[in-house]
């Protein structure tokens, strides 16, 4: 892996330790990636279909390989993983105004892929652990037995309890689709995140486990679904000849009764995501290591809990989550004022007014003042830290000394607020 070079961690600055890494930085692209680019830009074959089989494709090699490595039957490259969500719905065919169930927890993009596949998002409370909660699940299945698809959303990577999620929608005939854009390399019970449901989304958009800028992946083991995804994504007239599937049947029979979207992925994305996939595993140990060095120091501080991740769960974040107890909403604010000055910015999700991943700040939907109170009440204490690649287990640590000594910053002055009061 090409290593970014990044200034020193810390900086005396008057007599106080800052971080100074750019935390924004996204994962290095491997060095091979660069001359099978170059190779392909100078042959100007950048469409997926252009060459002439399968095996001269990067697209059709990495589906190959990321099915390979996911141990999935089919993918499908596209230009995102919303596509890939989009697609996967209509595959399995979604019809106007189905209902969808999905996480209250996630990203824009998520809903909106659904609005897109022309249904209706139905929004499921979430847990202060940030998963999706089972009795909040148990309770919208019964109360809408029309709703007979779950898009379940890995938000950040946490994996709920995926054999009770699997048990209820089999057990209510409801569709699985897991959207793994933040959980490629994790897993739960030993099973790959991406392999529970009918079908799944992944992203290689440049903060993701691959980053190739954009770019997304379906996977399926059902050849019935990535037919009609091949068709959908845009293979006419007999393009499919050009890539990797076992059943050209049903490519046959389905050509020219589905829409072609064109949301190909291009041989250039692929180029640069190819190489990235035998680093996922080293990635996800590094990732992992981080990740418990600065959950164990956060979780000394009496205000800060890094909520325990769901049992059986080996995760691969890239980021951390945690939830501030006990401090009101100004102290909160002065918090995330005073871990920036330390050179540590933090988001609370709730406290930014337009963030993405606040369910009520997607408007263009009719449930955007739904009552979600679980989700809400987390969504406004629970703050999002990136942890990219080229931090070591010193810097972690670093950071999370900062963190922790931000809050005690703040709570003195409360403290001495209430001391000054007291003696009024
Ligand atoms: C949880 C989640 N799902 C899906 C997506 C959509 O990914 P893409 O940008 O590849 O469409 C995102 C985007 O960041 C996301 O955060």
């Amino acid at each position: 892996m090409t290593q970014t070079k990044n200034l020193e961690p810390l900086v005396i600055d008057g007599g106080r330790k800052t971080f100074h890494k750019d935390l924004t930085i996204p994962d290095p692209i491997p060095s091979q990636a660069f001359g099978r680019v170059e190779e392909i830009m100078k042959s100007a074959k950048l469409f997926r279909y252009g060459g002439k089989t399968a095996e001269e494709s990067e697209t059709a090699l990495l589906e190959k390989e990321f099915a390979a490595y996911l141990g999935v039957k089919y993918a499908l490259g596209v230009t995102s993983c919303s596509s890939a969500i989009f697609i996967g719905l209509m595959a399995a065919g979604i019809e106007k105004g189905d209902k969808v169930l999905m996480p209250a927890f996630t990203f824009t993009a998520v809903p909106s892929s659904i609005v897109h596949a022309g249904a209706e998002p139905l929004l499921v409370e979430c847990d202060d652990n940030y998963v999706v909660n089972i009795a909040d699940l148990e309770q919208k299945i019964a109360d809408n037995p029309d709703a007979k698809y779950f898009l379940l959303s890995h938000m950040r990577g946490h994996l709920a309890e995926m054999g009770k999620i699997v048990e209820l929608c089999e057990a209510n005939d409801i569709v699985l689709m897991e959207d793994a854009a933040h959980a490629l390399g994790n897993t739960w019970n030993g099973q790959q995140a991406g392999t529970f449901g009918q079908m799944s989304a992944f992203s290689f958009q440049s903060t993701k486990m691959i980053n190739a800028g954009e770019g997304g992946m379906l996977t399926t083991n059902d050849p019935h679904i990535m037919a009609k995804a091949i068709i959908l994504a845009g293979a006419y007239e007999k393009q499919w000849a050009k890539q990797f599937f076992d059943r050209p049947d049903l490519l046959e029979k389905y050509q020219g009764f589905y829409p072609a979207y064109n949301m190909r992925m291009n041989e250039v994305t692929a180029a640069i995501a190819r190489p990235q996939i035998p680093n996922i595993d080293i990635k996800g140990n590094k990732f992992r290591d981080n990740y418990f060095t600065i959950a164990n120091i956060l979780n000394s501080s009496e205000h800060i809990d890094v909520p325990d991740r769901v049992e059986n769960e080996l995760p691969v974040p890239n980021s951390i989550q945690f939830n501030l107890r006990g401090l009101t909403g100004e102290k909160i604010r002065s918090f995330v004022e005073t871990a920036a000055e330390e050179g540590i910015k933090i988001a609370v999700f709730g406290m930014q007014e337009d963030n993405a991943r606040c369910f009520w700040n997607w408007r263009y939907l009719d449930t955007s003042d739904d009552e979600l109170p679980m989700t809400e009440t987390m969504l406004r204490t629970a703050c999002d830290l990136r942890l990219p690649v080229f931090l070591d287990k010193e810097d972690v640590s670093t950071m999370g000394n900062l963190i922790v000594r931000a809050i005690e910053r703040v709570k003195n002055l409360q403290d001495k607020r209430a001391v000054m009061t007291a003696a009024d």
